[in-house]
């Protein structure tokens, strides 16, 4: 991965002759404690989401059903990534500029959350975001 921080989760699956069941738990396979879950659906085609930055916000996504395309931007260097499965999931630390698009018909996205939601916590303003990545790198 180009972008520090980023992780591929591949969650643990059972499967038997019913299906597959996968789990998320605390300490063993998501590293923060979840303190809020938000998913995306119903999404028209060719709209774009995210297009923010978060500053403390650590998520994982996961494309629970179709597809869609993350594209993370770190200030230096970006990173598209295609998640398609259910059983894997992306961690994303915070400070990373988020576009989320190419969404395929039926898709839901479920995004496990750090913290509660809290508006101040966001950069909307890529120009903002930039500086203060260099502002942290200097510290
Ligand atoms: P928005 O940030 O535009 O969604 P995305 O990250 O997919 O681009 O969120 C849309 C609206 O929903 C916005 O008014 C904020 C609100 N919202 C909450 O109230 N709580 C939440 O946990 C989230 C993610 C959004």
């Amino acid at each position: 991965m180009s972008i520090n921080g980023i992780k591929r989760i591949n969650f643990n699956k059972f499967s038997d002759e019913r299906g597959n069941i996968c789990f998320l738990e605390r300490g063993k396979n998501i590293s923060f404690d979840i303190k809020r879950i938000y998913y995306i659906y119903d999404i028209p085609s060719g709209k774009t989401r995210g297009e923010h930055a978060h500053k403390e916000l650590e998520q994982v996504f996961i494309a629970l059903n179709g597809s869609f395309k993350l594209t993370l931007d770190d200030g230096y260097n970006k990173e598209s990534f295609i998640l398609n499965d259910p059983s894997m999931g992306l961690y994303i630390p915070k400070m990373l500029w988020r576009t989320v698009d190419d969404f395929s018909a039926n898709c839901i996205c479920m995004v496990l959350a750090s913290e509660i939601y809290k508006a101040d916590d966001y950069y909307h303003d890529y120009n903002e975001f930039i500086k203060d990545v260099k502002k942290r790198n200097e510290q």
